[in-house]
């Protein structure tokens, strides 16, 4: 299948991503940015080039388009993607309000095409690993959850264009991949309380910390802390505490920590296991491969709108809680919105 990708920064993963799958090969790209354009044609031999998406969706044999623009724009390209009937892998965060969310799941249904969310933290070595010991019961029943997305916007690369804007709150922006990451291990919040504040980035116009506290069905706490201005390395440290065990875990690391019966010393005397994983923050070549994998044996594709939409709305809820001082119910003030559609 040709792929084509919009938008050459983080898209260059997904280009490289469609280059390494044996079943794809990158076709057609677009930029806004001509230089970027020009350099990337070349550096990765494509055959189709332009500054206009919708250029790109007009060309028949492009069958698959990844999305990786700024987050304003990934409701119309996504849109118009899947209606031009193309499969659609589009960038986190699906979209920055439930509107535009909707707008995507109705153009899913519509175009019986496969649409996916980069939820990329969904396939770091070192969570899926946390996720298949915590599915096989290893550490018993979670009762607390808790991630963080610790990120300093100071120095990260490509962070002070269009991200720092009203519109885009740092909790769905980037806070999505620990929101996304916990429901994912350990299904949907109900509830949430939040409080915010602005200590860090004082010529950053949003509030650049937060933290949350969730519900979640069956009983489990959960609390997720976002932050573009710590002075600190990158981190998505997360802990998962079972009823009979403990995992830490992240995306920057080799190794994640496990302690649970396995690996007690004696019924008294335990610490944590130091298990080796492959360091792969960004594991969008595994993305793809998943993705590719949905198209050809039509099977439904794990990630799709509605979960990026219930991702989307539980970082929204604790915006909202943290803005109105109040505690949010999930279910009933967002899910409601698209559960029935
Ligand atoms: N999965 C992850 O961990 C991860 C990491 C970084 C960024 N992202 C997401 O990827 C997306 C892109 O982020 P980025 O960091 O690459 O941004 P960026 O600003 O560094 O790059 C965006 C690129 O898109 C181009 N562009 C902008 N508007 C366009 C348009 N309308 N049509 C075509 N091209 C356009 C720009 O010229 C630029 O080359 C965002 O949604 C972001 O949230 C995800």
């Amino acid at each position: 299948m040709k792929a084509g990708v919009i938008g050459l920064r983080m898209g260059k993963s997904h280009l490289i991503g469609y280059k390494q799958n044996p079943y794809t090969q990158p076709f057609g790209i677009c930029d806004i940015d001509e230089d970027t354009l020009k350099k990337t044609k070349k550096e990765f031999d494509i055959p189709f080039a332009t500054t206009d998406y919708k250029d790109l969706l007009k060309i028949k044999d492009i069958e698959i388009v990844s999305v990786a623009t700024p987050d304003y724009y990934h409701k119309q390209q996504c849109v118009d993607g899947l209606l031009a009937g193309k499969h659609v892998l589009c960038e986190k965060p699906l979209a920055l309000n439930i509107d535009d969310c909707i707008d995507i799941i109705k153009a899913e249904k519509k175009s019986g095409k496969k649409f996916m969310i980069g939820q990329v933290c969904r396939f770091a070595p070192g969570f899926v690993l946390t996720k298949e010991i915590i599915d096989s019961g290893e550490i018993g029943e979670l009762f607390f959850v808790e991630s963080e997305y610790a990120h300093n916007y100071r120095v990260a690369e490509g962070t002070g264009k269009w991200r720092k804007d009203k519109k885009r709150k740092p909790f769905i922006g980037g806070g999505c991949h620990a929101v996304d990451l916990l429901r994912w291990i350990a299904g949907d919040p109900v509830e949430v309380f939040a409080y915010s504040n602005h200590r860090c980035l004082d010529d950053w116009p949003v509030d650049d910390a937060t933290i949350a506290i969730y519900r979640f069905e069956n009983d489990i706490m959960g609390k997720v802390f976002c932050s573009i201005g710590c002075v600190r390395p990158y981190t998505m440290r997360s802990v998962f505490y079972g009823t009979k065990g403990t995992i830490i875990s992240d995306n920057t690391s080799d190794y994640i920590l496990v302690c649970s019966e396995r690996y007690f010393k004696t019924k008294s005397e335990y610490d944590f296991a130091r298990i080796p994983v492959k360091i792969s923050s960004h594991n969008v070549y595994a993305e793809v491969n998943y993705f590719v994998d949905c198209i050809l044996s039509n099977s439904p594709v794990e990630m799709d709108a509605i979960e990026g939409t219930k991702t989307v709305a539980t970082c929204i809820a604790a915006v909202v809680s943290s803005e109105e001082k109040r505690k949010v119910n999930i279910k009933e003030e967002l899910f409601s919105r698209f559960n029935n559609l």
